[in-house]
Parts: C-alpha cells; sequence; structure tokens
C-alpha cells in the first residue's frame, strides 16, 4: 500500500471541502449544544468554573473559585475538600450503577475482563488497604511502572483514595528513565509489572524495573508486582520487599478504606515532561480543579454520558490516559475501554474490531494512528460495522486536513463530528478544541478556544497578530484543570511558562505553552508545533537534550545534535548528527550503539530514525549549533540564511549524507 491509496479513497468533493458542520443527528443529542457558553463563561469569569465544579461531590463546599493574589501560584475551589477515587468510583456505586461497566479490558490476545463499579469498587479499596500496610502515607509518591493492565488504574485510584499521588512512568521507558524520575520525586514505592504482550511476544518488564530500582539513590521501601505473563514469564523471584499484587489482594480481602477528605488544592498527581533541559519537569496536578476540568471537558467535549462505551486508544502512561482513560470517563460514570496492544496485531483491523466488538460510541486518538491507518488503506475498516460510533477525537499533534478527512469518511462515515483537541500535560485537560454540538468544523485547525479559556497568538513583543499571520500561542487567564507547578522547583516553574509574556510587576502572568500558532478571521485557532527544543513523535513529546546526552554517552561519540524531521507517519522523527572521536568510524555497528544508548536512557520511542556521520556540526561564530539549519537539511528543504556560520562547507557534505 502507498500512501496514495489514502488519497485515492476521497473523492473530490472531500478534497476540496473546507468546513464541515455538526451532523444534525449529533447536536439533537449533545451535551453542550447552546452557543450561549461561551458569552456565559465570558460575563461570568471565574464564577462560571462552578459549572465544571458542580460536576463533581465535594466532602466540603469551597467557597472561592479563584484565588489569584499570588499569581502565577493560583488556586482553584482552594477551601473545599473531595477525593478523587470516590468520585470516579464511590458515587456511581452509591447512585445505583454498581453494575454498570467501569473497565472493559482487552489483552493482545483477545483476553478481556470486565470491571463494574462495584468490582472497581473492591478492588482500589483492597489495593488502598495494602498500600496503607506497605507503609504508604498520605503525600508519599508512589511510582507506577506499569503497561496497559486494568491493575493500572486500579492503582491510581487505590492511591488517590489514601491521598499519595502517583507518579506513573510510560512502560515504554527504559530504567534509567524510570530511575531519574524516582529519584526526582524521591519515591519510596513502585508498583509494576512482571511482563506484558507486544506483537505476539511477551516482554520482560520486570528485568527493567528492577534494573531502574538499581539507579534509585535512596532507600525503596517496597515494591508490588503484577503478574500479567503468568506461565509465560520469565522466572524472576521477588526480592525481600517486593510483593504479589494478587497476593497483597488476597490479604486484603473484603478491607475497605475510608476516601480520604484531600483539600482541593492537594496534590492527585506527578507526570513528568520533556522540556529543553535534559531533566524531565514534574508537572504538578491538584485533586480538586484537575477533576473539575476533565469531567467538564470529557463532557462538554466528548459528549460522554454514563450509557456510553467510549475507547481512548493512547496509553495511561501519558496525560491523555490520565485525564481522558482515567479520570474524566469514571468520574462521569462512563465505561471506559482500554486495549493491551497495538492497532496492528494480529492484524491492521485490531482497533476497529474492537469498536464493533464493544459497539464504542466515542473514540479519541492521535493523528499519528490515523497517518498509519490511512496509508494501510479502508480495507480494514470496511471489514467492520463502525455504526455505533457517535464521534470521534484527535490529539497530540496537528492533523492534516487530509487524515481528517480520511477519518472524517472512513470511520465515521460522515455522521461523527470530529475534535481536533489542543492541550499539553501541563495544562491537565483540553484547552482548544470545536464543541462538536455547537461549531463548525475546519479540518487542521483545532478551533477557538474552549469558553473560559483565554487563548491568544501574540508576536514577539506579546500583540495580538492579524489573522492569517504565524505567532506564538498564549493563555491569558487561569484555568482550573492547569499545572500549579513543577515538583518542588517553583523558581523553573515560574521560568519555564511564565517568563516571556508576563508583567510581574503589574501582577500580569500569561501561559507561555512553548507552541506556535495562527489565528483566522473567526479566532480557530491552527497549531504550528513547538518553538522549544522539544520534538513531537507520535505525539510522544522528547527533549533533543535528553537525546543527546544518551547519545553522548556512547563510548566513541563526542559530540551529537538532535532535530526533528519530517515523518509521514510520525510526524516528527529523530535526526541526530553525530560527531565521533578520533579512531571511531560511522560504521553499522557504531550506529547500533548509538541507538542502543537511547534506547537504555530513555526508550525505543526516542530511537533515531536517521544517524548522519559528520566531523562537524554547522555553528555560528559564538559556536551555537545552527539547529534551523540542521532540520531544514533533515527536510531536504531549501537552507535559509548560512552567513553566519563559521564554517559553511560543511552544509553541503552534511546534506549529501542525509539524502543518501
Ligand atoms: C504538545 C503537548 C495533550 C496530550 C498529548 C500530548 C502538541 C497536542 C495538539 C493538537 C497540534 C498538538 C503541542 C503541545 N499538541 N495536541 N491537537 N494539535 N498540536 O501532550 O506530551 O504534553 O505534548 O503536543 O505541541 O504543546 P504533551
Amino acid at each position: 500500500m502507498t500512501d496514495n491509496d489514502g488519497e485515492a479513497d476521497l473523492e473530490a468533493r472531500l478534497v476540496e471541502q473546507e468546513r464541515f458542520e455538526p451532523p444534525a443527528g449529533f447536536v439533537e443529542q449533545a451535551n453542550v449544544a447552546d452557543e450561549s457558553i461561551y458569552e456565559e463563561f465570558e460575563e461570568n469569569w471565574p464564577h462560571a468554573w462552578t459549572r465544571a465544579a458542580d460536576m463533581l461531590d465535594w466532602d466540603s463546599e469551597y467557597s472561592q473559585v479563584l484565588d489569584d493574589s499570588e499569581g502565577p501560584f493560583y488556586e482553584w475551589f482552594a477551601d473545599g475538600t473531595l477525593n478523587a477515587s470516590y468520585n470516579c468510583v464511590d458515587r456511581h456505586v452509591e447512585n445505583g450503577d454498581k453494575n454498570r461497566a467501569a473497565i472493559q479490558w482487552e489483552g493482545e490476545y483477545g483476553e478481556t475482563r470486565t470491571y463494574t463499579y462495584q468490582d472497581l469498587y473492591r478492588e482500589v479499596n483492597e489495593f488502598a488497604a495494602a498500600l496503607r500496610d506497605l507503609g504508604v502515607e498520605e503525600d508519599d509518591v508512589v511510582t507506577l511502572y506499569m503497561p496497559m493492565v486494568p491493575e493500572l488504574p486500579i492503582a491510581m485510584l487505590a492511591c488517590a483514595r489514601i491521598g499519595a499521588p502517583h507518579s506513573v512512568v510510560f512502560a515504554g521507558f527504559s530504567a534509567d528513565a524510570l530511575a531519574t524520575r524516582m529519584n526526582a520525586a524521591d519515591s519510596r514505592y513502585l508498583i509494576t509489572c512482571d511482563g506484558y504482550y507486544r506483537r505476539g511476544d511477551p516482554l520482560d518488564h520486570l528485568q527493567k524495573a528492577n534494573d531502574g530500582l538499581g539507579g534509585v539513590d535512596h532507600g525503596v521501601d517496597a515494591t508490588v508486582v503484577v503478574d500479567r505473563l503468568g506461565e509465560d514469564g520469565f522466572g524472576h523471584d521477588l526480592k525481600g520487599n517486593q510483593h504479589d499484587w494478587d497476593a497483597l489482594l488476597a490479604e486484603h480481602t473484603g478491607a475497605r478504606v475510608d476516601p480520604v477528605e484531600r483539600s482541593a488544592e492537594d496534590m492527585l498527581f506527578l507526570m513528568y515532561t520533556s522540556g529543553t533541559t535534559g531533566q524531565p519537569k514534574g508537572v504538578k496536578h491538584t485533586t480538586g480543579g484537575y477533576l473539575a476540568y476533565t469531567t467538564w471537558t470529557s463532557h462538554a467535549v466528548l459528549d460522554l454520558e454514563p450509557e456510553d462505551t467510549y475507547w481512548c486508544s493512547a496509553d495511561i502512561g501519558w496525560i491523555t490516559g490520565h485525564s481522558y482513560i482515567v479520570y474524566g470517563p469514571l468520574s462521569l460514570g462512563t465505561t471506559t475501554v482500554m486495549y493491551e496492544g497495538t492497532p496492528d496485531f494480529p492484524e491492521r483491523d485490531r482497533l476497529w474490531e474492537l469498536v464493533e466488538k464493544y459497539a464504542v460510541d466515542v473514540f479519541y486518538t492521535a493523528p499519528t494512528a490515523i497517518r498509519a491507518f490511512m496509508k494501510w488503506g479502508s480495507e480494514f475498516p470496511e471489514r467492520h460495522d463502525l455504526s455505533s460510533l457517535r464521534l470521534l477525537g484527535t490529539v497530540g499533534e496537528p492533523i492534516n486536513p487530509r487524515a481528517w478527512k480520511w477519518y472524517y469518511k472512513h470511520i465515521g462515515d460522515e455522521a461523527c463530528p470530529i475534535v481536533d483537541t489542543w492541550w499539553q500535560t501541563e495544562t491537565g485537560g483540553m484547552m482548544v478544541t470545536t464543541l462538536p454540538g455547537i461549531n463548525t468544523m475546519k479540518p487542521g485547525s483545532a478551533g477557538p478556544p474552549l469558553p473560559g479559556i483565554d487563548a491568544r497568538v501574540v508576536d514577539a513583543s506579546g500583540e495580538e497578530v492579524d489573522a492569517g499571520r504565524a505567532g506564538y500561542l498564549t493563555v491569558d487567564r487561569p484555568w482550573p484543570g492547569m499545572l500549579r507547578t513543577l515538583y518542588q522547583n517553583d523558581e523553573r516553574f515560574v521560568n519555564e511558562y511564565w517568563q516571556e509574556y508576563s508583567d510581574p510587576d503589574a501582577d500580569e502572568w500569561v501561559y507561555f505553552p512553548e507552541d506556535g500558532a495562527k489565528i483566522d478571521e473567526d479566532g480557530y485557532i491552527t497549531i504550528l508545533g513547538r518553538v522549544d527544543d522539544v520534538i513531537n513523535v507520535s505525539g510522544h513529546r522528547l527533549g533533543t537534550m535528553e537525546i543527546e546526552s544518551a547519545i553522548v554517552g556512547v563510548e566513541g561519540v563526542a559530540e551529537a545534535a538532535v532535530v526533528g524531521g519530517d515523518h509521514e507517519v510520525t510526524g516528527e522523527a529523530v535526526y541526530a548528527y553525530v560527531i565521533l572521536e578520533d579512531g571511531y568510524e560511522g560504521t553499522d555497528e557504531m550506529q547500533d550503539a548509538i541507538i542502543e544508548g537511547v534506547n537504555e536512557a530513555i526508550g525505543p520511542i526516542a530511537k533515531p530514525e536517521k544517524v548522519i556521520f559528520t566531523p562537524e556540526l554547522p555553528k555560528t561564530r559564538s559556536g551555537k549549533i545552527m539547529r534551523r539549519l540542521l532540520e531544514e537539511i533533515a527536510n531536504g528543504e531549501e537552507l535559509g540564511d548560512t552567513t553566519t556560520l563559521r564554517n559553511p562547507e560543511i552544509v553541503e557534505d552534511i546534506q549529501v549524507k542525509v539524502s543518501d
């Protein structure tokens, strides 16, 4: 299959169409269909946010919506108290929905497990009791290094129940990455798993976890290991402070733990994300604002109803999974689908098979996946009845209009609106997107900011740009789901996000997400991509510095520069320009060693697409590597100004190597 088949799949009518109205059948039943909601938020701001907070059950009511006295350290619903696990579990059991499916899990090989809200209630309680017995106290950070098994959301909710913030580390990350995050969070507890299946093979996850534990520079009080592989396991013995998940639950059968009353501003979880420097940023999210925000956006944007079966194909190890597999959908009492495997195993129709099997109503995925589906061809979705779908969503990177239209036609059958949702780990939930029951859709443009979100596109001096001009995305007012700080690093928090456009003397704070954007005459925002040294591969954020330091750690490497080059499926791909030490040569073995080095330091997602050995890197006279040029070379683009280079002669040399 070539890419052109995707094109041939779309008739000229669709290729040309630039605007799409929300289908009438959808609008009729939409949770939010009255456009006065935008005005209501404007006129009534910040009080209008009670609309989100009111979707939760509070132990004690808050008296103030927003405390902005210490910007940019904003507080939301601050004197209210609540528990996230109560809101995601208990209240549905109490409301008579105990027998509704909460989690519908499917393993790679088609084994299934259904957890009703009552099942979830039981296991969350039992595991919360087990955590307490292991010594976990309120505010202790518990690290969860787990693949897509139901025990992951159960562990998250158990942590939330006892007020212990979780820090989930994506299972695809390496042992080193785990150790870095446990060290940074001073986390003394680890919940992990023996392994999982990938394209038919069991993977040894516990070995990685144990290697990671070896790099933790403080004591680890306890590790809990989920047995996913059974007889396919790798035969690791559990060490002294390592416990088997099932045995722990058995010891706590029937245990009940009262949900701890947390203050709205208490930390719910930490999530590490890549930034410009090598050290990942520990994004702190809170109990009240985050849960209110993800619940509200799940209702308004994903249009979720308790009766729905909803599937977000992300991994819970990323923010998308936290907000829109676990917290938002479960808070609403929806059935959330979790799938362990990949979209193309055993066949390329695996996702559509599951949509049909579970009669999925709402489906949320990433543009990179859609581009892959498009490349594989429409015959795969055509094998299945996808008529249960009502709404489609995308997140993680810009979606090109062609992929949008393919998704609209071949998955949604031109009957489902698509929400292209722009947001970030830091924003906690969706920020810029159409409301599916209200707004016209324009493929390629995420849409207007959500009600109450003051997103703008400005120039370098902070002035709003004219329609059609490129600029920088900013957010002028706080919102409940925003990060509160970077863990134990208020200074870096201010420097990273509130430096460029704020006026601290006037107490005016403007959030800068480090994305380029443009805005059209209708106020629709098109995201142009990161403006910092962060690459977006398949919707995953990777810091170039992190990858560079991994490469420089390989024996024989003197210097490395990493940039993002365009990639047909993954959006961007890692291009590594490498200078070797004298006596080393750019052989295939050297290239393998570099790829392995990146695997070990970060994980396979950061694997370079191309390694280019060069005797020099293009540098300015002041010695700075000219990354823009390296990007242009990677993309085979015409080169911009090279007159400020100290070594212009190297450019052509590198160009030849890249095109090889
Ligand atoms: C970065 C955030 C939000 C969960 C997944 C990624 C890019 C995100 C879109 C979109 C264009 C997007 C931005 C953003 N991004 N959504 N709909 N259109 N770009 O979370 O790892 O924190 O990455 O992803 O560049 O800054 P993340």
